[in-house]
């Protein structure tokens, strides 16, 4: 990598490792600031680290009580009470599973009337809580982070945006098939990501080495989203299991 890029990046023989870095980070956050703003991604790359944050949480290691909970996005035209939606997702794989406090629980406003507004809406209030203290975000195969798609600009604040195809064949594999796709999404934008004083970039499997590698080691540029997370300079982490980052140059694994 240039040496005037001083994000970080760690590799783990697997998934499981890859988690408990993740969870660590997210302790030491709260531990350090019990009313941390934080975001955790969907998918199905955190579901280790949700597991290891409620078992720390039962083992009576760490309190969200003061915790305020941001999510990244959701499908347009969802409210988080149907199933397909990422909330309800979230809500089952985390949000239930520890003390959070249901007025600091913020979810992405999908289903909203007017998303446009309540994007805008949502985007203050992340703002007016001083942004993220620490933002765990996933990688998608075409490199997006979120719901930025390729193209999206690094200024993009939390919005609503149109899926690619790529994505919504992604979302294909964990959707309900008798219910339409959606192809449009809300989503908080890179710079509410680059803002965040802390950021976590997880990447596990093969699925993802060419987007990680894409996005640490090509330019920084829309094409491939989640290399604008290199912007956030010493504050970006990048936490990556062994066949994500098995296509990255060794010289850039510590
Ligand atoms: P995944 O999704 O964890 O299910 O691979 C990541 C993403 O597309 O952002």
């Amino acid at each position: 990598m240039p040496h005037h890029e001083s994000w970080r990046i760690t590799v783990t023989p697997d998934a499981e490792a890859m988690s408990e870095l993740a969870a660590d980070a997210v302790l030491e956050t709260i531990r350090g600031r019990p009313d941390a703003v934080i975001t955790l991604p969907t998918g199905a790359t955190p579901l280790h680290l949700f597991d290891i944050l409620a078992r720390r949480y039962a083992d009576g290691d760490v309190d969200f009580s003061g915790v305020r909970f941001f999510s990244l996005d959701d499908y347009l035209g969802l409210t988080g009470d149907e199933p397909n939606s990422l909330t309800a997702w979230l809500r089952k794989a985390f949000l239930d599973r520890v003390n959070l406090a249901p007025e600091n629980v913020h979810l992405a406003p999908a289903g909203a009337e007017d998303p446009v507004e309540a994007a805008a809406a949502y985007d203050r209030a992340l703002s007016a809580y001083g942004g993220f203290d620490l933002a765990v975000v996933g990688i998608g195969g075409n490199g997006h982070v979120a719901f930025n798609e390729p193209d999206c600009a690094a200024d993009s604040r939390t919005r609503v945006v149109d899926l690619t195809s790529e994505t919504v064949a992604q979302a294909s594999a964990y959707w309900n098939d008798t219910l339409p796709i959606p192809t449009r999404a809300l989503t908080v934008g890179i710079a509410n990501m680059l803002e965040s004083k802390r950021i976590i970039l997880l990447a596990s499997g093969r699925a993802k080495a060419v987007a990680l590698q894409r996005a640490l080691e090509g330019p920084v540029g829309s094409e491939i989203p989640a290399s604008f997370l290199r912007l956030a300079a010493s504050r970006l982490e990048v936490l990556a299991d062994a066949d994500a980052a098995s296509l990255l140059q060794k010289g850039i694994v510590s």
